[in-house]
């Protein structure tokens, strides 16, 4: 599908700068629409000037301003809500935020795709699962909230489990809505300040000579997306029709994710040895520090793609060594 008015939520940050230029390449008419409260305009530097694409600052709680970038694009068609407070420092330190932006930004769009009779695709996550039990994570698995005296790390999590539970709601009552849950993305414009995410943290590390804090000794896993093949993800569950068995797509809920798991000290030393045996870096690699980490940190996030392939054909392509020689790459 080709041609389509499409407005993106979070279009300034990480994935939606991506999924914008994904979305431009492919001859639709997008509107960015972000608070630039950690995306950053640059970020859609190759898409400015395009006639089809256009840039509007504004929150995504705002019911007036969502309107009037609707006005500008002429209409919508489908709505891809990728606007939220991420990153695991702001979890604990803004729970409030998060939960505001998360739980308002969701209910305020989707009212808006029911108002155009829209398609929408919300960005969950896996941590809508909590601090999962049962892994692979897939449809079906409890979802598991520790008691929220304890830490505030699930206001992300439960936030996510609502706005799932929002579209769920929405898809009953006819809206087609399709939900993708990208596992831990990476790739070039990953933030990698102390409240960005832990790929981008590593490589910023190495570049300023700071220092690699592993947490709660680095022995937690995780799968790393590389950054094409989750915006292939959210193509294909956003635009596709129907499913490949004809069936529709809408209330489906699909993880993307990388099937290669991973502890994050073997990460660390993945990345080091990786820029060791670059000769064009001559600097010494960062010291390694061993701290608490943060409360709520997930032991396991391993993904059962199993549906997002059989409903809407998507595998993962780039491997994790493929991915981080990319990045590194384009960083240094
Ligand atoms: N990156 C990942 O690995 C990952 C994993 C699971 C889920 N997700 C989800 O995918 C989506 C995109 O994530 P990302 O990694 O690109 O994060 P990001 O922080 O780079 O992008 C989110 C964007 O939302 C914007 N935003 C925040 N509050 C807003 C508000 N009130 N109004 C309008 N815009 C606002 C930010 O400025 C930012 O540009 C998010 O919903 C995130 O929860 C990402």
């Amino acid at each position: 599908m080709a041609g389509l008015k499409i407005l993106v939520t979070g279009g300034a940050g990480f994935i939606g700068s991506s999924l914008c230029e994904r979305l431009i390449g492919e001859g639709n008419s997008v509107l960015a629409y972000d608070s630039l409260f950690r995306g950053s305009e640059s970020n859609l530097f190759t898409l400015q000037g395009h006639p089809n694409f256009q840039f509007m600052q504004g929150d995504v709680r705002d019911v007036d301003r969502l309107d009037e970038a609707i006005e500008h694009l002429g209409g919508v068609e489908v709505i891809y809500h990728l606007a939220a407070v991420n990153g695991t420092k702001w979890f604990h330190e803004a729970a409030h935020s998060v939960i505001d932006v998360n739980i308002n930004g969701t209910l305020r769009t989707l009212e808006l795709a029911m108002a155009h009779d829209a398609r929408y695709v919300l960005a969950s996550s896996p941590e809508a699962f909590g601090e999962a039990l049962r892994q692979p994570i897939q449809n079906g698995n409890e979802m598991t909230f520790t008691d929220p005296s304890l830490h505030q790390r699930h206001s992300y999590g439960a936030s996510k489990y609502l706005d799932e539970v929002a579209c769920q709601h929405a898809a009953r009552d006819g809206l087609d809505v399709r939900v993708v849950r990208p596992f831990n993305v990476y790739g070039p414009r990953l933030l990698g300040d102390e409240y960005g995410q832990v790929v981008a943290i590593f490589f910023q590390a190495i570049l300023s000579n700071g220092t690699v804090q592993l947490h709660n000794g680095g022995n937690q896993t995780r799968s790393f997306t590389w950054i094409d093949d989750a915006v292939e993800g959210f193509i294909l569950a956003g635009l596709q029709e129907n499913s490949l068995n004809g069936a529709s797509l809408s209330g489906c809920a699909l993880n993307i994710g990388a099937t290669e798991e991973i502890t994050i000290r073997d990460l660390q030393e993945t990345i080091f040895s990786m820029v060791s045996n670059d000769a064009s870096w001559k600097n010494e690699l960062p010291e390694v520090e061993i701290v608490e980490g943060y409360h709520g940190d997930a032991i396991r996030r391993l993904p059962d793609c199993s549906q997002a392939e059989a409903f809407v054909g998507w595998k993962p392509k780039v491997s994790l060594e493929q991915g981080l020689l990319q990045m590194w790459s384009t960083l240094r």
